[in-house]
C-alpha cells in the first residue's frame, strides 16, 4: 500500500448519490493501491454515533444543533481524522464542516460567524484538500428521497430548505474553486464515475 496522506470529504443535498459515488471512490484507491478510511459526520465515533442519532432524529434549536454538530467533529477530527492522516492514509469524510455552513447557516438561518468561531475553535490547523460536492436539482433529489421512505428530520424538510442549502453548497464551491470539484449527479452513472476518477487524479497524480 502508497502512502498518500489526504484528506477528502464529500458533500451535497440529501439524495445527491453520495453513496453510490463511494463505490466509485474505493474502487479507484483499491485499483492504485493507496490506503485509506471512510468515515463520515455527524458520526465516525461511538460518541458521534450517539449524537447522529440525537442530531437526525430530534427537534432542536438550530444553534444547538450547530454545537453538537461541533461537538460530534471535535471527537471526529481527535480520534479519526488527525491519527489516520497521521499515519499517512486518506482519510475521506462523508460530510464534514461546509455541511454546517450548508444545512445550519443557509438552511437554518445561524449566523455565518457564529460557525466561523467555532470552525476556527475546533479545527483551525484543518481543511480539506479536496471536496466532492455532488449537486443535482431539488426536485430529482426529492423525489429520489421520497421513492426510499424512512426519511430523517433533515430530509423531511419542505423544497425551500433543501434549494437553500443546495444554493449554499454552490456559492461555498464558488468561493473555494480550487479546493472544490462539482459533480454533477443528475447523469448518466457512467459519466459521474468518470468525473469521479477525474476529480481524484487531480488530486493524486
Ligand atoms: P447523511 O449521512 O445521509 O448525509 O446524513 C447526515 C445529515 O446530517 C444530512 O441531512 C446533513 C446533516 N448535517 C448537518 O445538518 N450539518 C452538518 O454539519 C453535518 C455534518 C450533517
Amino acid at each position: 500500500m502508497k502512502s498518500k496522506a489526504k484528506f477528502l470529504t464529500l458533500e451535497g443535498v440529501d439524495g445527491a448519490g453520495k453513496s453510490t459515488c463511494i463505490k466509485f471512490i474505493k474502487k479507484y484507491f483499491l485499483g492504485k493501491n493507496f490506503n485509506y478510511v471512510f468515515t463520515r459526520e455527524p458520526g465516525g465515533t461511538l460518541l458521534g454515533e450517539k449524537l447522529r442519532e440525537i442530531l437526525l432524529h430530534d427537534k432542536m434549536e438550530p444553534e444547538t444543533e450547530t454545537l453538537l454538530m461541533f461537538s460530534a467533529r471535535n471527537e471526529h477530527i481527535h480520534q479519526i481524522i488527525k491519527p489516520n492522516l497521521k499515519a499517512g492514509l486518506i482519510v475521506v469524510s462523508d460530510r464534514f464542516t461546509d455541511a454546517t455552513f450548508a444545512y445550519q447557516s443557509g438552511g437554518k438561518y445561524v449566523q455565518k460567524e457564529k460557525i466561523n468561531i467555532l470552525k476556527n475553535w475546533v479545527h483551525e490547523d484543518l481543511k480539506p484538500d479536496l471536496t466532492l460536492l455532488f449537486d443535482l436539482p431539488v426536485d430529482v433529489s426529492l423525489s429520489r428521497l421520497n421513492s426510499d421512505g424512512n426519511l430523517d428530520k433533515f430530509e423531511k424538510e419542505a423544497a425551500d430548505f433543501h434549494t437553500r442549502i443546495r444554493e449554499s453548497y454552490l456559492t461555498l464551491a464558488k468561493s473555494e474553486p480550487k479546493r472544490f470539484e462539482i459533480i454533477n449527479s443528475n447523469q448518466n452513472i457512467n459519466i459521474i464515475e468518470k468525473e469521479v476518477y477525474l476529480a481524484l487524479d487531480k488530486l493524486f497524480l
